[in-house]
């Protein structure tokens, strides 16, 4: 069965197409960085413009990787959410326009459950190590920092989430602070391997592994108050130094809370997820904490990490495959996720 995915639900306009088993046979990402730059972050309204006039183009080009285009497609997946309204319509509309013009099944696909999903992404002609369920996933992207326990692809558990900011949301506002540009994540990440952490003092925020939920906006204003007090940085070198900083604090308390939940629930298999997880300070600071207990990490490529269409074609695949399908009026569609503590994602 051959699944097309379609994904708008903030600054990504995708389409992929993924094959029995995650095998991915298209994937083509339209990047609104540039329409959001000048902000510092996305303006919604902006978001859903850029969506309109990329959408058919971003499908279409997918499509160009199968002979047959369309009629070598046997169902659709389209985020249905979380994300910007507006934006989302977009998406849903064009999957749903062709849904009904073909007469080809339909799934709507949890942005979040996605995302836990995508490191079962072929990727290439290697075939990657995938994990076993169940397994501990730490989701951190700019909209969502949060733990779960994922047993299978319709039964996700919240274990801990962020009381205030996303990991990624702090990393942009830390990089605007900081006169980055934006996305801040990269850039940060990319200056805080040329840094000195010592030099800069920041507290690592709610370290106790106690409980595992997060709290990134106290480290914002942190940043805000050394600009305040020691100037903008002087140079690279002064700039890397509060990027190391930065990072270290972001990261270790995603790292040790990621490794806890693998204790508490006695699963020695942890997966990183999301845009945040292509940082490569907490791609290594994962995997040397886990290592040392005993917890295998599972790091997908930073495509399958960064928003995009894949991993969506993959969670409907696992869908539609069983021969699930939702209504196009969505007056019958799987349930809203339930993103309370202890309660299941289905
Ligand atoms: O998952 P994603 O592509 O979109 C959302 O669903 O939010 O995540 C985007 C976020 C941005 O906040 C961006 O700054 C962050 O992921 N990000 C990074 C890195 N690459 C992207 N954060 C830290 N280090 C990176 N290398
Ligand atoms: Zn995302």
């Amino acid at each position: 069965m051959r699944v097309l995915g379609i994904e708008s639900s903030c600054d990504e306009t995708a389409a992929a197409i993924v094959e029995d088993g995650g095998r991915v046979i298209a994937d083509v990402v339209a990047s609104q960085v540039a329409v959001h730059a000048p902000y510092g972050g996305v303006v919604p309204e902006l978001a859903s413009r850029a969506h309109l006039a990329n959408v058919a183009p971003v499908i279409a080009k997918a499509l160009e990787a199968v002979p047959g285009g369309l009629d070598a497609i046997d169902g659709i997946a389209v985020t249905r959410g979380p994300g910007l309204l507006g934006a989302l319509l977009v998406g849903m509309s064009a999957g749903k326009a062709m849904a009904w013009s073909r007469g080809l099944p339909l799934v709507y696909v949890d942005h979040l459950v996605a995302h836990l999903l995508a490191v079962y992404l072929q990727r290439g002609e290697t075939t990657i190590e995938t994990p076993e369920m169940p397994f501990v996933a730490l989701l951190a992207s700019g909209g969502h920092t949060a733990i779960y326990e994922v047993r299978a692809h319709d039964d996700v558990e919240l274990i801990g989430q962020t009381r205030d900011d996303a990991a990624g949301e702090a990393f942009d506002k830390a990089a605007k602070l900081l006169g980055l540009g934006y996305p801040g994540g990269p850039m940060i990440d990319r200056l805080a391997k040329l840094g000195d952490r010592s030099k800069v003092e920041l507290p690592l925020p709610m370290p106790s592994t106690k409980r595992l939920d997060f709290s990134f906006s106290g480290l914002k204003t942190a940043i805000a108050r050394h600009v305040e007090k020691h100037g903008a940085p002087k140079d690279e070198r002064d700039l890397a130094d509060v990027c190391a900083a930065f990072q270290h604090a972001v990261v270790e308390v995603l790292a040790r809370k990621s490794v806890a939940a693998c204790k508490q629930r006695g699963i020695p298999r942890l997966v990183l997820a999301g845009g945040v997880a292509a940082n490569a300070g907490l791609r290594a600071r994962t995997t040397e904490l886990a290592t040392s207990v005993g917890v295998k990490v599972f790091v997908p490529p930073i495509a399958s990490c960064t928003d995009n269409a894949a991993m969506i074609a993959y969670a409907g695949w696992l869908r539609l495959a069983r021969g699930e399908r939702d209504a196009l009026d969505m007056t019958a569609y799987s349930k809203s996720p339930d993103l309370r503590r202890g309660k299941i994602l289905v």
